[in-house]
């Protein structure tokens, strides 16, 4: 075993050194404070693991990203959302007869209780979507647990996969003020969810191919990303035996914000700001560059991608490819591809290894699928629930866990008498001018 040497106040200390399977070394500070009576110090916890995982790998500087060891190239290139489900909630790809009976568990529970229902009508229809999933899925807990003592996790698990998708149609419908429309146990996962989203009472719709295709694809790109803050949201709300739709409606206010998952609406209205400006895209890249300036380019940059984010590469491609089979243009994805052209070759850009990443290219394919905006960020919750699942059972099933509670160091006031009320007042008026009597 590797060990690690410290020097603190004249004393030596040694830690060992764990070396994970892609090779990436981690000293175990699990003994910090107990052996040098110090903590460590790193707000956003950029330099800090906070577990051992074995479900996805990604290395920033090479642009690498894998479930349970599986490239996500190969995985975006042929597998089904199902399947990703599967391997990352269980750990291995499903056989033919796995796959089979996980489908059909998620197609038999993706109706959500009718008392439910009503739950969509006390929200305003201007509720954003991202808040309604969050309340639902808490909800959920209402209906199927009510804590870690008599929860089944295996069909909560079930039960999770297969209604969010139906929240997410639902709260769309409501948001339109069209009927729901329930789901069907004919269609596959995606069909499913596209079929809840686009049809309507007055006429039969069949999903079109290549939106099947897309959705497929753009679930499986987001499905995982080790210990992102929404994930860590999730892993830490698990950390204190909450029930499982609990930890994950964290997850989902977690998504929420711009700097995480919100970035994808973000992306399309600064390129729709971009358009409405007279596509000045320099403009904006010198906005970015500004430091007087707190505009950012969304969907630019990423806390462990340094190089490429595979999938922003994957969708780029994709868009393209979408827009081409749909017969149709999207003049925010050429303002797009000049964005990401000239911030490549800025040194601002550069020299902060600054490219884009999963949401720069996304919305293009949400829009042409004809999700609204404002749906972005619930199809990336989405896409991601299965990761945070996993991430949460692992957290769950590790004997070895404990509640996360990490340490501070304290810069405030040292200790001090408390003054009494009435002291104050008299301190205070004592202290106060008597305001000058202005005569009439
Ligand atoms: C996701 O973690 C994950 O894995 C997340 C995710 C997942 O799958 O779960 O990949 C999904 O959240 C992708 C990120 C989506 N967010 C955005 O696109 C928002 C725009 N990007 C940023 O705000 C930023 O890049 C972050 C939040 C993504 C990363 O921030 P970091 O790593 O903390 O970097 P930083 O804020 O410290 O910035 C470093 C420098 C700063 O400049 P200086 O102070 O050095 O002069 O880069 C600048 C920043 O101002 N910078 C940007 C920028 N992002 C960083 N400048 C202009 N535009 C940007 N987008």
């Amino acid at each position: 075993m590797k060990k690690a040497k410290l020097s603190l106040d004249g004393q030596d200390y040694e830690f060992p050194v764990l070396v994970g399977s892609e090779d990436e070394v981690g000293i175990d500070f699990t003994t910090l404070r107990n052996t040098t009576g110090a903590i460590g110090l790193d707000p956003g916890y950029g330099n800090t693991g906070s577990c051992t995982s074995t479900i996805t790998f990604i290395d920033g500087e090479k642009g690498i990203l894998q479930y349970r060891g599986y490239p996500i190239e190969e995985i975006a290139a042929s597998a089904s959302f199902a399947e990703v489900c599967y391997l990352l909630v269980y750990g291995h790809l499903p056989t033919v007869d796995e796959l089979r009976d996980f489908s059909d568990k998620l197609t038999h529970h993706s109706m959500i209780h009718e008392a439910m229902k009503d739950f969509f009508q006390g929200f305003p229809p201007t509720a954003h979507p991202m808040m309604v999933l969050s309340a639902m899925v808490a909800s959920l807990s209402a209906y199927y647990t009510r804590g870690a003592v008599d929860e089944d996790v295996d069909l909560n698990i079930i039960r999770l996969l297969a209604k969010v998708k139906t929240i997410a149609a639902f709260s769309y419908k409501r948001s339109i003020g069209q009927p729901f429309v329930y789901p069907r146990n004919d269609l596959s996962f995606t069909e499913d969810f596209l079929h809840m989203m686009f049809a309507v009472p007055s006429e039969p719709y069949v999903v079109p191919d290549v939106m099947d295709r897309a959705l497929n694809l753009l679930l499986i790109l987001h499905a995982d990303h080790e210990q992102n803050c929404s994930t860590s949201t999730v892993r830490m709300v698990g950390s204190s035996l909450s029930n499982l739709f609990a930890s994950i409606s964290s997850g989902i206010s977690a998504l929420w914000g711009p700097l995480h998952g919100g970035a994808n609406q973000k992306v399309i209205e600064m390129l729709e700001q971009i358009r409405a400006d007279g596509g000045d895209y320099q403009k904006y890249v010198d906005m970015a560059k500004d430091p007087e300036s707190d505009f950012r380019l969304m969907g630019f940059g990423h806390r462990v991608y340094k190089n490429f984010d595979p999938r922003a590469t994957i969708l780029k491609e994709a868009a393209a490819d979408v827009l081409a089979e749909l017969g149709t243009t999207d003049p925010l994805l050429e303002i797009a591809k000049n964005l990401e052209r000239i911030a490549l070759e800025d040194p601002f850009f550069v020299e902060r290894k600054l490219y884009p990443n999963v949401d720069f290219y996304s919305g293009i394919l949400y829009r042409a699928m004809g999700i609204p905006t404002e749906m972005f960020t619930v199809m990336f919750a989405l896409g991601r629930l299965p990761g945070w699942i996993a991430q949460w059972k692992e957290g769950r099933d590790d004997p070895k866990a404990k509640i996360s509670r990490p340490r501070q160091i304290y810069l405030g006031a040292t200790k001090r008498p408390f003054v009494p009320l009435e002291e104050r007042v008299v301190k205070e008026s004592a202290t106060v001018k008597e305001p000058e009597l202005v005569p009439a």
